[in-house]
């Protein structure tokens, strides 16, 4: 074991049969990745400068330890970030062989730097800026961009988002998934909690990931969320299932963090298909979202279907294009939604001055507190 600030980590026989990356333990409870290659051993601190991750986990790209989390790099002798990232550094362990076996010095020969990392612009602060109610419409519906469909959930979103910015004098925003392109949640958490961030992870790395859109009018910019979706198999849409599993990394926030980053929304759902299931979609449906912190109107979907032995899809659609009822129903579930979010920020003193035009800032403490 220890001995005059070196650790002995095992056999070089017995370690160089295992992986060339492995996670030792100097000095306590120090983890450390230790790494052989062409017979070489070297260490590096085993915590990753993004956020924790376990380098000794991870595995060799040519000098470098890849970080078993979300992929940042750093040199297997000197700790250094990939070339263009040097100044991201991880502490570096001198290593020994002695009468073979593995030593590791228990101080580490340089210090950790963090480079500064331009935060995500989803990262900012949660502010609700003054002015109107505002309502983002998500559609789920997929269909051929260049072949388009008409589609029954769209048809009595857009009646709703109409009427928020008509009568009821609302911002709206309509955003469609089938117009996103998005990877599907690689399941991050899976490998720790904490590898599950905010923002997102796939957001963070993929600049040509386009659910920021979403992320962006969940969590800083609506008031109410509409989301609209046909009925597939008896359940919703395959893309409203990808959206959700995205979302993981908001309700991760409040496990990890006790931090709400959904606060006074409230969402509504529109549900049409042309066969049954109704109830089952909007009950995932609420509690998804009731999870991640909305709270919702009196009656919070509307919903349609003919049943499950409807197979005449042209009869479906019509019933729903040429009815001025489901119309208004989808009107008046946009005016139920609008209402019970004035409720909700005039409870509170200071989102009642949010509505005249005054100003107020979330963060995270001031969440907690609320
Ligand atoms: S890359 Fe290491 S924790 Fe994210």
């Amino acid at each position: 074991m220890a001995e005059g600030g070196w650790v002995d980590v095992g056999g070089v026989e017995e370690l160089a049969a295992g992986p060339p990356v492995r996670e030792v333990r100097v000095g306590g409870r120090a983890k450390v990745a230790l790494v052989r290659k062409d017979g070489v051993w070297s260490a590096i601190s085993g915590v990753c400068n993004h956020v924790g991750g376990p380098l000794g986990q991870g595995h060799l790209d040519g000098d470098y330890v890849v970080c078993p989390w979300h992929g940042w790099k750093f040199h297997r002798a000197t700790g250094e970030g990939e070339p263009g990232f040097e100044a991201d550094k991880v502490p570096a362990h001198e290593v020994r062989v002695e009468g073979g076996r593995v030593l590791v010095s228990v101080e580490p020969t340089s210090g950790r730097s963090k480079a500064p990392h331009e935060p995500h612009p989803l990262a900012r602060r949660i502010e609700r800026e003054p002015g109107p109610i505002r309502v983002a419409g998500i559609s789920t519906t997929v269909m051929n961009r260049d072949l388009p469909r008409f589609s029954t959930s769209d048809e009595l979103l857009a009646a709703a988002l109409g009427h928020c910015a008509g009568e009821l004098g609302c911002e709206r925003r309509m955003i469609r998934l089938n117009d996103l392109s998005f990877r599907a949640c690689e399941g991050y958490y899976s490998k720790s909690a904490r590898a599950c961030t905010w923002p997102c992870s796939i957001t963070q790395m993929d600049p040509d990931d386009q659910l920021d859109q979403v992320y962006e009018a969940f969590v800083h910019w609506a008031d109410v969320l509409l989301i609209a979706t046909p009925i597939r198999w008896g359940a919703a849409s395959a893309l409203y299932y990808k959206m959700v599993e995205r979302m993981n990394c908001i309700q991760n926030q409040i496990t990890l963090s006790n931090r709400i980053l959904l606060k006074n929304k409230v969402a509504g759902f529109i549900i049409t298909g042309g066969q049954d299931n109704v109830q089952a979609v909007a009950g995932q449906m609420l509690g998804f979202f009731a999870e991640v912190g909305c709270v919702f109107p009196q009656h919070p979907f509307i919903a349609h279907s003919r049943g499950w032995d409807a197979e005449d899809m042209e009869r479906n659609v019509a019933a729903v294009r040429d009815s001025s009822d489901l119309h208004d129903a989808a009107r008046e579930l946009a005016a139920r939604a609008v209402d019970m979010s004035k409720v909700l920020l005039a409870s509170s003193i200071e989102d009642r001055r949010l509505l005249r035009g005054g100003r107020k800032a979330y963060g995270p403490a001031r969440m907690q507190e609320d």
